[in-house]
């Protein structure tokens, strides 16, 4: 949540931290500010609302420093308004901070400096630390070189919570000071000048040297280089690595939005999850990154699959697709509760983390939670250097690139096709023949050319949203492997339309959901020609006979769906488990188009950050 950009080096500071604001931006965007120290003292520019705000004002008063921290802000503790937006300024007025996480114990720590005599000018978590690290400062000598350093650690001490944060002192003007615990920061190292931030697509164009903070690290920079310290035991120094400019770099090219340039990568992005992954020789999947012998493969008896969101979705499409092809049963949790859950795992239970970007924090909690029992943690990933990533025993990237819409789309289909290679290897383990094992491999090498072919109905899903968009309501059907998508589909209408919708399993729509139908409210049901297909015709009917408008997504060649549903989005002929990467694609492209038809903001709708790195 939120984005961190922090510069000290030889060049002006303003122009570097907007340009790194504006590709952080997805991350946060309800207010956005910036700090500069210039030797004259500490100036500070605030502003409500998008980057574009905080960057018309700077164009009034531009801020001249080659020293600066900034910040776009996703608010979880007050308003979002010029003044709770950071960076926060502590009580001598000389100390800025930018912070990325959640104070837990800021109403105690806020009575504590209350008493002291300080007076509070916001309702944020963040002030609250300015003020303790600037009480801290304002307590030791003056002369010392690691004042503003030692201060911030005496600071964290005392807090309970999440931070990734950069904190700046008047009295220290050409010192930077970050920490990391919870909350992602990485350090970008240039020859005259280190960055701080929060992702490193918002430093990827100045420096590829880059190291990332781990939990409890601090972080000083000063004109001379940089020096860590730590708040836990581990002392262990920084792991530089060398980063991709060209993978952290995104841009829209002819995209009007990010949004329908990530649907339309879909065909390379599964590919690419599938590529180096298939054994044609033995009909099946190869999964190096797993870590797992074939014998602790075969011992696997059971499998937890949490995640969060359109990852959680993704997981409920896995569990059909692991227990119909490997016969090993799987339950789904939502990270959220399965973190607090006192939940009965076998030993033999492999629990699989899933996560785009892998700095959710419900989805850590879950991870750490089930480490902490004693269970073997996978990942699947976007991220590779995210923090779910160095915490998990092995797992599966997704190479699926930068996902920027805050709308996950290309990281949903990548994250079901690693589904069906899991699926595949610990079923070819098992009891699936060998010919299985090649049909699967066919179908899966069919999904780029079906994919495509989804695509090219973008004009006619445009049109069919066009039809329903002044709905108040939809609802989408969709069973057994399908109705992880009926969720999904929701998901994705109601995040970037603001248009309500619920997903439901389709035979629960006799059991109340049912009352909803009217002439006004369009269901969406997912009927592709598989072993439910009669079914899901009957419970279509019993819409249409109460006058519901129904959008069918059906397979290619079924002509009998004309006769059932008012429009229809048609699929490739599939096998069930890999025609859900199909019918989503339809669904995420019916979302699109609805909200580019309403004026919606589609890759930052509101109130929405693209990770979320709160609990
Ligand atoms: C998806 O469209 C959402 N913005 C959201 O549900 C997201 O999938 C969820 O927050 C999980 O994110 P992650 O995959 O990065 O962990
Ligand atoms: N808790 C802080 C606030 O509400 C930081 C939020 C963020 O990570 O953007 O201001």
């Amino acid at each position: 949540m939120c984005g961190i950009v922090a510069y000290l080096g030889d060049k002006e500071a303003q122009p570097l931290l907007l340009e790194g604001l504006r590709r952080l931006e997805y991350r946060g965007y309800d207010s956005s500010g910036i700090a500069i120290l210039n030797g004259k003292g500490l100036e500070t520019v605030k502003k409500v609302g998008r980057i574009q705000n905080l960057e018309n004002a700077l164009a009034l008063h531009p801020l001249h420093g080659s020293l600066g921290i900034s910040h776009t802000r996703w608010a979880t503790h007050g308003k979002a308004t010029d003044v709770n937006a950071h960076p926060h300024i502590d009580a001598s007025g000389k100390l800025a901070l930018v912070h990325n996480g959640v104070i837990e114990n800021y109403s105690l720590l806020k009575r504590k400096l209350e008493e002291k005599g300080l007076k509070f000018r916001t309702e944020t978590d963040t002030e609250v630390l300015a003020f303790l690290i600037g009480f801290h400062f304002d307590s030791l000598d003056a002369a010392m070189d690691n004042r503003l350093e030692v201060a911030v650690m005496e600071a964290l001490r005392e807090v309970t919570g999440t931070y990734g944060l950069v904190a700046v002192h008047e009295d220290q003007p050409d010192i930077m000071v970050g920490a990391r615990r919870g909350s992602p920061l990485v350090l970008g190292i240039g020859p005259h000048e280190h960055f701080l931030a929060s992702d490193v697509s918002a430093i990827a164009a100045h420096t590829q040297t880059v190291a990332h903070l781990r939990d409890f690290d601090v972080v000083t920079i000063d004109r001379q280089g940089y020096r860590l310290k730590s708040l836990s035991q581990n002392q262990a120094g920084l792991e530089i690595s060398q980063i991709d400019y060209q993978a952290a770099e995104a841009t829209l090219g002819d995209f009007p939005h990010y949004m329908l340039k990530e649907i339309f990568e879909q065909t390379m992005s599964v590919q690419n999850a599938v590529r180096g992954r298939l054994n044609l020789e033995e009909s099946t999947a190869q999964l190096g990154g797993l870590n797992l012998t074939p014998q602790d493969l075969r011992e696997i008896d059971r499998i937890l699959i949490t995640g969060c969101g359109t990852a959680m979705h993704a997981g409920m499409v896995g569990e059909y697709i692991i227990e119909s092809l490997a016969h090993v049963p799987v339950e789904i949790d939502y990270a959220s509760e399965f973190r607090l859950r006192n939940s009965p795992l076998d030993r033999r239970t492999l629990v699989l983390a899933v996560s785009q970007s892998g700095e959710t924090e419900d989805t850590l909690g879950a991870l750490r939670e089930a480490r902490r029992k004693g269970h073997r943690v996978l990942g699947i990933c976007n991220n590779v250097a995210s923090t779910l990533a160095r915490e998990t025993d092995g797992g599966v990237y997704m190479y699926a690139g930068p996902e920027i819409s805050v709308a996950a789309t290309k990281s949903f289909t990548s994250q079901v096709v690693i589904f069906v290679l899991l699926g595949m290897l610990l079923g070819r383990m098992r009891f699936l023949s060998a010919s299985q094992g090649r049909e699967m491999i066919e179908a899966i090498e069919a999904l780029p050319d079906q994919i495509t072919t989804v695509l090219r109905q973008s004009d006619h899903i445009r049109q069919v949203a066009e039809k329903y968009r002044h709905s108040k309501s939809m609802l989408f059907f969709g069973r057994q492997m399908q109705y992880g998508i009926a969720l999904e589909g929701a998901l994705k209408m109601k995040e970037i339309t603001y248009i309500h919708a619920e997903g439901h399993p389709t035979a629960e729509l006799k059991h109340g959901v049912i009352a909803l139908i009217d002439e006004n409210t369009p269901s969406v049901f997912l009927c592709p020609r598989d072993g439910a297909y009669d079914k899901n015709i009957n419970n279509l009917q019993q819409v249409r006979a109460r006058k519901g408008p129904v959008i069918a997504v059906a397979t290619e060649g079924d002509t009998e769906i004309q006769n059932h549903a008012d429009d229809i989005f048609f699929i490739p002929d599939a096998p069930e488990y890999t025609a859900p990467i199909l019918s989503v694609i339809t669904l995420q492209l019916f979302a699109y188009h609805m909200a580019v038809i309403l004026g919606r903001d589609v890759d930052k709708p509101r109130n929405l950050a693209k990770s979320v790195t709160v609990p």
